[in-house]
């Protein structure tokens, strides 16, 4: 258990925007950042963060919370790892209390993978810098390949020495169990039962995660003998997963939101070189080819990707399709070629530093008209030939979701091609028809969580976020059979008003917190969200103590935050077709707050008092026995009444 104190520092220390920087490429809009969401796939950027509140939100899928939260749902964190990333980012000490065994043991089975997984990047560098074997041949091996001590370091590059069981005996000694080296596959054990390591006299490149854990590696075989496998890699573990990971990202993020581009090569070697010539903004696929996940995890850092390619033209063709995923995720995709069948990492010691950033500044290509390009060439003057590349061409514009984007390829194809635009946009708009008529009956997925309030206006929450916010707001439902949206009111009254003091007719100075409780006392709550609220918010006032929003927003338990940040980032959240009933759009309630208030309240209760006499209806008409019914209508017309006086008053009140 880390100590309420700690967490405190924790939460008044962390900055929401630079929480959440280090994952998603933010930029100022209005009052509030925005960026691409990272929790879903979207195009355009509906995930707002602001400073001001320490919270995000996602207008597209939903996920809003604060920098805890935020750290909780990207990285796969429990609320205590959470706190320790932030803790460990802002040099905050954590102070725990003491834990039982059993809940260390169960807390830390996947903390173990990575303590054994870092555990062993260090011991292949120790082994390296300081290992016989490891200097005389790991070592040597880099600096023979031109890799200064500052990148081996960085890069945590290493050297496993070639014996059996190095590694393990090391491990054990250090107190890790035999249990996590296998489960991270850093060991492994044979038929009978006989357990060795899996690298063994090789160079170890570390595969960090990009927050800059190690989650695996990479071991390349320094001899020359065909029969021994060149690289052999970690395999999948709770911690690896190859299709999520790029390697080099977590040492070349920063610098690829700078420059707002990233270079991608295929392997570990082209990383080191790359970034050892100052372009930082280098990762690799690591021999797989690209995923979808990959691509994704790019365009968190930038829109723009510059693919760095060996030379072979075989090779080069093979890869072009898979190059229009890039397109289909609304990235930007440029190509360079290197000459004469060299890769990166030879070209780079070819020519030096300098020469090769020129190079790559003036060989980019756009993909499509690269693609183009290489086909045409193979085409040559058959025109059958020639009419296929069309088509290919075309497919890969059609998948660019931007169509200004897309247009302009059109007209530069068309210039290339030598084929008449309008020719082009032809095929362009029969491939996009086809493929959403292919989509809309595929599937149709709800992509809005958030909702205006019925009656009201579809827009953004605009009291929180920015101006020209418009996201695609859902059909709304108006037919709703349980209280939720007068409960999500007054919660959103308490958390938005509950400090303010008033003097209302025969109340005097009180705070709206206290007085909406004290309205609501009668009042069961349905919904098992508000209800745990309203039971929180109960507590504390009667301990003496009035809650501020925050302990909601804030809050452990994230059906409490999730509620709490929706609600306290949408805007008037009055329920039904309460405006349009009463022809009133109060702009900014706060001039009106009396009547917001008593409003939510008797709102709420009407909706209450309706239920309770529709179901006393229901009774009337199914009860037998006279004597009873006497006594059922009797308590009707009592509370039928007091819905009348409730009704009397909210529409003398707010519409006074
Ligand atoms: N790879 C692999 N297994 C292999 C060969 C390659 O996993 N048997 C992966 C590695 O991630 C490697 C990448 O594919 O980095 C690219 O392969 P290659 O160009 O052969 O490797 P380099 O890292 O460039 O190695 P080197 O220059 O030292 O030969
Ligand atoms: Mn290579």
């Amino acid at each position: 258990m880390i100590y309420q104190d700690t967490i405190n520092k924790i939460m008044d220390t962390a900055r929401i925007e630079e929480v959440v920087g280090d994952f998603v490429s933010l930029k100022k809009r209005g009052t509030s950042l925005i960026g691409n969401c990272p929790f879903h796939n979207e195009k355009t950027p509906s995930f707002h963060v602001s400073v001001t509140k320490g919270i995000y939100k996602c207008f597209g899928c939903g996920k809003g919370g604060d920098a805890v939260h935020f750290i909780m749902d990207h990285e796969k964190y429990s609320y205590p790892e959470a706190l320790k990333y932030l803790a460990q980012k802002y040099n905050i000490e954590v102070e725990e209390k003491e834990q039982s065994p059993q809940d260390v043991e169960a807390n830390n089975a996947r903390e173990s993978l990575y303590v054994v997984s870092q555990y062993a990047a260090n011991y292949f560098a120790s082994e390296l810098w300081t290992g016989e074997q490891g200097r005389a041949i790991g070592l040597s091996y880099f600096k023979e390949r031109g890799f200064r001590e500052d990148i081996i370091r960085k890069f945590e590059l290493g050297y496993s020495p070639d014996q059996w069981d190095a590694l393990i005996l090391s491990a054990k000694a250090a107190g890790h169990k035999e249990e996590y080296l296998e489960r991270t596959g850093l060991s492994v054990h044979n038929d009978k039962g006989r357990v060795y390591d899996r690298f063994r006299g090789r160079v170890m490149f570390p595969i960090h995660n990009f927050t800059g854990r190690v989650i695996g590696f990479g071991g390349r075989t320094l001899k020359t003998d065909k029969n021994v496998p060149k690289y052999v890699n970690s395999p999948e573990s709770d911690i690896y997963h190859k299709s999520n990971v790029l390697y080099g990202l977590f040492q070349a993020k920063k610098a690829i939101r700078e420059v707002d581009n990233c270079y991608l090569v295929e392997g570990y070697a082209d990383v080191l070189s790359v970034h050892q010539a100052g372009v930082e903004n280098v990762v690799a696929s690591s021999g797989t080819s690209l995923t979808v996940e990959q691509i994704r995890l790019i365009g968190r850092f930038s829109q723009n990707v510059t693919i760095l390619y060996d030379g072979d033209a075989a090779g080069i063709k093979a890869s072009l399709r898979g190059l229009d995923m890039i397109l289909e995720e609304g990235l930007n995709v440029k190509v360079v070629n290197f000459p004469d069948g060299h890769d990166p990492d030879s070209y780079m010691h070819k020519v030096g530093a300098g020469a090769f950033k020129l190079y790559i500044e003036n060989n980019r290509k756009d993909f499509i008209l690269y693609k183009a390009d290489i086909l045409l060439k193979e085409a040559g003057t058959d025109p059958i030939k020639r009419a296929g590349i069309i088509r290919d061409i075309v497919e890969s514009i059609a998948k660019i979701p931007d169509d200004i984007k897309a247009s302009v390829f059109i007209r530069e194809c068309s210039r290339l091609l030598q084929v008449e635009e309008r020719m082009l946009l032809t095929e362009l708009n029969k491939m996009k028809s086809a493929r959403s008529k292919k989509a809309f009956s595929q599937q149709n997925p709800p992509k809005q969580q958030f909702s205006s309030p019925p009656g009201m206006p579809d827009g953004p929450p605009e009291n929180l976020f920015d101006d020209n916010f418009s996201p695609d707001l859902p059909e709304l439902e108006t037919t709703v059979d349980n209280d939720q949206l007068q409960e999500h009111e007054i919660v959103r009254l308490l958390l938005a008003f509950g400090h303010e003091l008033v003097s209302w007719d025969n109340i005097d100075n009180m705070y709206i917190g206290s007085f909406i409780m004290q309205n609501l006392a009668d009042v069961t709550f349905e919904d098992e969200v508000c209800k745990l609220i309203i039971q929180n918010y109960k507590e504390e006032i009667e301990n003496g103590h009035l809650p501020v929003a925050n302990q909601f927003i804030k809050n452990e338990n994230r059906v409490i935050a999730d509620l709490a940040i929706t609600l306290s980032t949408s805007p008037y959240a009055l329920s039904e077709n309460w405006y349009n009933k009463h022809q009133i759009y109060v702009r900014d309630e706060t001039v009106n707050l009396k009547a917001t208030i008593l409003g939510g309240l008797f709102h709420l209760k009407k909706r209450k008092v309706d239920r309770i006499l529709l179901g006393l209806l229901q009774e009337i008409k199914t009860e037998n026995d006279p004597v009873n019914q006497e006594i059922l209508m009797q308590r009707y017309a009592y509370i039928k009444n007091v819905e009348r006086e409730i009704s009397k008053f909210l529409g003398s009140v707010i519409l006074k």
